[in-house]
């Protein structure tokens, strides 16, 4: 019998890959997961246990509650500054959820998208499930990891683009100039942007502009819970459809899922009525004194190359000549550390590592010094790689 070719093609994640090989040894340095260092905030905990106490916990609207999605326009309008009515608005299974609800709504098999290289390898996999094939555009280190959208590949089977602002796994950010240049590119080619938002409000500097407000006749957006508020483990996100395409998704994620957890629900609401913008700054300013820190030991390595500015990922390079995978083993192995290595974004990544930012500021200062001994030690050849 035959499993599916769609499951063959998706690569193993490494983030997972590396932290199965670290299992069950004590006293490593864990930098690989995206995971806020924090509880969501009280008013978010107490909403889901009262939900869970005082209500039946039930099948919603496949798209989500209505006073949800109204108080998501609105956080759309106060935070993201574009204007969407809340029958746009699509309630998720995470931020992942938005994403495949976004491409199962505009991809069929054979279509093409084209996607960064390196990005957040899960979208990858939702690709493939749907039968359609991943044009990649380069986001070079060289260039502060920006694309240059006027030499993408585009033919006659490309339906759309995908982006990431701000971006995992590097953390630089695309500014409304690039953004616009993305624009005319998928309007001459007549291309969805499906635009991943979901760093919204982690951002050092500039606020990200929203795809949404420079191409609004063919972005479908994509937002979570998890990162804002640290709500991984809730999974609750939303897309922001285009007029009009709400049942046509939603025949696509009822035969998916039904709907999104109502406990899940409950709690997101009180994310956004309840929590206030100083318990979010919060959580980015430490991320923030985080980067900060980890780019200063990096300046005064004389090994900075660029500054991430937002989400909380920071990537570094291996040594010259060593593949990620090898050196994020040998980080293992000879300094008890675990990052992920920058294959797992894609091949321009082959010779990065990434490290979570969230992880907090002594771990990554600690990481980093890590990193820059180990790469020392390779590049003097006093410990080559293998002996
Ligand atoms: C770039 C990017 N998009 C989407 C997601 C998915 O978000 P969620 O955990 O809400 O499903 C993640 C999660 O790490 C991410 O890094």
């Amino acid at each position: 019998m035959r499993l599916s070719p769609a499951a063959e093609a998706i690569p193993r994640s490494g983030i997972r890959a590396m932290a199965a090989l670290a299992e069950g040894r004590e006293g490593l340095l864990h930098l690989e997961y995206g995971e806020p260092g924090f509880f969501a905030p009280e008013a978010v905990r107490r909403a889901g246990a009262q939900a869970v106490l005082e209500e039946r916990i039930v099948y919603t609207p496949t798209d989500g509650p209505a006073d949800l999605k109204r108080e998501i326009a609105r956080k759309l309008e106060r935070v993201n500054r574009v204007r969407v009515d809340a029958d746009q608005v699509f309630v998720t299974h995470g931020g992942v959820g938005a994403l495949y609800a976004s491409l199962a709504s505009v991809l069929g098999p054979s279509d093409r998208i084209l996607m960064p290289d390196p990005g957040w390898p899960n979208v990858l996999g939702q690709v493939y499930t749907l039968g359609a094939e991943p044009l990649f555009y380069p986001l070079p280190a060289e260039a502060g990891f920006q694309p240059e959208p006027e030499s993408w590949p585009v033919d006659e089977r490309t339906r759309a683009v995908l982006i990431n602002n701000p971006s995992n796994p590097t953390g630089a950010q695309f500014d409304r100039g690039m953004l616009e240049r993305i624009a005319a590119f998928a309007r001459q080619h007549d291309l969805w942007v499906i635009s991943d938002e979901v760093y919204d409000q982690v951002y050092f500097g500039e606020r990200p502009v929203s795809m949404l407000e420079v191409y609004p006749e063919g972005t479908l957006a994509c937002f979570s819970f998890s990162k804002t508020y640290a709500m991984t483990g809730w999974r609750l996100g939303y897309a922001v459809l285009q007029p009009g395409m709400r049942e046509w998704t939603t025949k696509i994620v009822e035969s998916c899922y039904s709907s999104s957890s109502m406990v899940a629900q409950r709690a997101a609401m009180a994310a956004l009525t309840e929590v206030g913008d100083d318990e979010i700054q919060r959580m980015v300013e430490s991320y923030r004194a985080t980067r900060d820190r980890a780019c200063a030991i990096l300046a005064q390595a004389g090994r900075q190359r660029y500054v991430p500015e937002g989400a909380f990922y920071l990537m570094m390079p291996a040594p010259r000549g060593v593949s990620s995978e090898s050196f994020c083993r040998l980080l293992l192995e000879r300094k008890s550390l675990v990052a992920v290595p920058g294959s797992t974004f894609g091949r321009r990544a082959e010779h990065e590592v990434r490290l979570s930012l969230a992880a907090g500021e002594d771990a990554v200062a600690e990481g980093v010094g890590r990193i820059l001994e180990l790469t020392q030690e390779l590049e003097t050849g006093a410990n080559r790689l293998g002996t």
